[in-house]
């Protein structure tokens, strides 16, 4: 056997790391790099933690901000607005994963995912789905580890040279980042009794040292994705980073979700994603604009299945994919130029304009109805 570590530079698979270097067992380290703030998979990779020398980084940024994008598209939230920023870095990291884990013979993939249930879920389901011979391995599931690793305390103690990283994961809650936003969970994030204040937003400012002024952005759409941010062309992985910038620096909300895991149990979870609300706004806007009635909605039907979904590990499923591929259809004639104000941790509107009509008005009321039109259109 030859064990792929999916590495991270946190607690849990530093130690799946040391365990194996100390037990002689062959593995490969690989990181992903899906964004992470401050470049961190590249950091980690050059920070001289002994632990992360080798380590390959596989760049996943525009297969990451692509799903993004779908899930704006799609208007995709969860419980709480979130993203599944979390949930959709599991479905691409795995299925990005799997050509490296193949090409170094590896038949494991170790990972550190947190012992809550959704991550684990999701880096087995998908593991099976993409590599059914790759067997998902996670040390807290493991039965040989013995009662002196149960904790993350024990794990650090154990991982002791590798200071740097264990900074940032071992006092305090889990952050699980990337291209898309933050998760906060765990130890006092979890108390509900615990002000959501307490956590500083890492992709931007508290709202409240926000600019007093807000600040115009023009936000162009083509065909249902959006194409330039204030005159730049923009890539998929460009348009979220820009508009992680331009909402980050006018004030971050942490949105404060209690959630309902898959394996029964609730956690409380502060989240990030900037970006992706100024884009999903935009994006909202707009699409009321140009898609039909029914489609419309047909599309509010559809997001938060996909949200359960994805949330669900079940991103790749074929009724996911089917909802995903009907709110591209439902949005492929979405075109136009959306003008927001990013101001103190809202993204709100300013004006839409230069937007095409819907397909279906177009072909089905021209010829029934002579064209659906506004009112304003309409009295001319
Ligand atoms: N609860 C969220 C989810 O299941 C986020 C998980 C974040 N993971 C973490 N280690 N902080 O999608
Ligand atoms: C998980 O369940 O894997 C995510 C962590 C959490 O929800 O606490």
């Amino acid at each position: 056997k030859k064990i792929g570590i999916c590495a991270s530079g946190g607690l849990v698979s530093l130690f799946i790391t040391q365990r194996l270097k100390e037990e002689g067992v062959g593995y490969e380290q690989f990181i992903v790099d899906i964004g992470q703030p401050g470049e961190e998979a590249h950091a980690y990779c050059s920070d001289n933690i002994d632990l992360m020398q080798g380590t390959r980084v596989i760049d996943l940024k525009e297969d990451i901000a692509q799903v993004f994008l779908q899930a704006v598209r799609a208007q995709a939230q969860y419980d709480g607005g979130y993203w599944n920023t979390t949930g959709i870095a599991r479905a691409v990291t795995v299925k990005g994963l799997v050509a490296a884990l193949r090409s170094q013979q590896c038949n494991v993939l170790a990972h550190g995912a947190v012992h809550g249930g959704n991550d684990e879920f999701r880096f087995t389901y998908y593991l099976k789905m993409f590599a059914p011979e790759i067997i998902p391995f996670s040390p807290w599931e493991d039965p040989t580890t013995s009662d002196r690793f149960r904790t993350r305390a024990a794990m650090g103690d154990f991982v002791a040279d590798a200071d740097q990283a264990l900074m940032r994961s071992k006092a305090h809650h889990s952050v699980d980042a990337n291209l898309g936003g933050v998760s906060h969970e765990s130890r006092e994030v979890e108390l509900l009794s615990n002000s959501t204040n307490s956590i500083a937003p890492i992709m931007g400012v508290r709202v409240a040292d926000a600019p007093d002024q807000p600040e115009r952005c023009t936000i162009v759409f083509k065909n249902g994705l959006p194409v330039e941010i204030n005159g730049q062309a923009v890539s998929a992985y460009q348009a979220i980073a820009m508009a992680n910038q331009i909402a980050g620096r006018n004030g971050v909300v942490l949105k404060n979700v209690l959630e309902n895991r898959m394996n029964g149990t609730k956690g409380r979870g502060l989240y990030e994603s900037p970006g992706l609300d100024l884009l999903g706004t935009a994006a909202r806007h707009l699409f009321q604009a140009t898609v039909d009635k029914d489609g419309w909605e047909l599309m509010r039907f559809l997001s938060p299945f996909i949200a359960r979904q994805t949330y669900a590990g079940r991103l790749y499923d074929p009724a996911t994919q089917i909802a995903l591929a009907s709110a591209e259809e439902l949005t492929e004639n979405a075109s136009g130029v959306v003008e927001m104000l990013a101001f103190k941790g809202t993204y709100l509107v300013d004006r839409v304009r230069d937007y095409s009509k819907s397909r279906f008005t177009a072909q089905q009321f021209r010829f029934a109805h002579g064209g659906q039109k506004w009112i304003t259109e309409a009295v001319a």
